[in-house]
């Protein structure tokens, strides 16, 4: 049987591998994917093992996603770009290939739930790893605008440069946030604390959107804030399956379908 698995730390709660389950009873693929905590400094071993033991390919998860993208003897051009790595891939001259699909996720549950991104003005909230892992997807779609903001405004500005080349993109701290936008994207981690960004209260388009990379079994703080000015809102549990999906689809070359797996996620939340 192929192996697969997921490599973080902590790595107890992870949906992955019931996701992964799904998706090959789905498909009728035949592979065994199972959750590894690795030590904080040996992530290197952890993937060689695993190799040796029939492991084809990982999902690599917090923290390990920079390290993953340092190990790898190919990359993606998406995975250059966003410094970090999500999908390592065993190919069959036994070099690792990285890949990060986080973004396409994203990108894939915006599109499931009918936002449109092209021409769109985007507010992207936040600027470490999670945003820079999905900037090229989003600015693939032709955006009208970007606009990056962030509690640490020298992050973000360096975010948008270096991501210039591939749009309209701007940067700035949260004071530099003038709307309205279309579709706004919550990638901090200011919910996981109950925070909020200050925002300014005509952020919203009609008919926005909001989204929130992060999900439970409540809406987040941001979602909330954002349903009372009449965005639609979205949390993140479709971005993680949907670039579970997309693993899946680099792995065995089939594409697995998303909903029927959210569904019974959200039921179970
Ligand atoms: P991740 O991999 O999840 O992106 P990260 O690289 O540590 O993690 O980035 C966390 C992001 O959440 C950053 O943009 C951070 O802002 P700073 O760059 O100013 O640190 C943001 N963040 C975390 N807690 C926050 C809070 N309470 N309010 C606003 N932004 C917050």
């Amino acid at each position: 049987t192929d192996r697969y698995c997921v490599f973080g730390h902590p790595i107890g709660h992870s949906k992955s591998p019931a996701i992964h389950a799904a998706f090959a009873e789905q498909t009728g693929e035949t592979l065994e994917y199972t959750a590894i905590e690795v030590p904080l400094d040996d992530f290197a071993g952890a993937w060689r093992r695993f190799v040796e033991a029939g492991g084809r390919g990982a999902n690599v998860t917090v923290p390990f996603k920079e390290t993953a993208y340092r190990l790898c003897d190919a990359l993606t051009p998406r995975a250059e770009r966003a410094g970090a790595v999500n999908t390592l891939i065993l190919e069959a001259d036994g070099r690792t290939r990285g890949d990060t699909t986080d973004g396409a996720g994203l990108v894939g549950d915006l599109k499931r739930r009918g936002v449109t991104l092209s021409g769109a003005r985007i507010l992207v909230l936040g600027a470490g790893g999670a945003v820079r892992g999905v900037l090229e997807p989003l600015l693939a779609e032709a955006p009208a605008r970007l606009h990056i903001a962030n509690r640490t405004a020298d992050k973000a500005d360096g975010l948008a440069a270096d991501f210039a080349d591939l749009g309209r993109v701007s940067g700035g701290g949260f004071e530099s946030v003038e709307g309205p936008f279309d579709v706004v994207i919550n990638g901090t981690s200011a919910s996981l604390g109950g925070d909020l960004p200050p925002l300014p209260n005509d952020l919203f388009a009609p008919g926005a959107t909001a989204y929130d990379m992060m999900y439970g079994a409540e809406p987040t703080v941001f979602l909330r804030w954002a349903a009372e000015r009449d965005a639609a809102t979205i949390d993140g549990l479709g971005m993680l399956v949907g670039q579970a999906a997309e693993s899946f689809c680099l792995w065995r070359g089939v594409r697995p379908d998303v909903d029927p797996v959210l569904g019974a996620l959200r039921r179970a939340l």
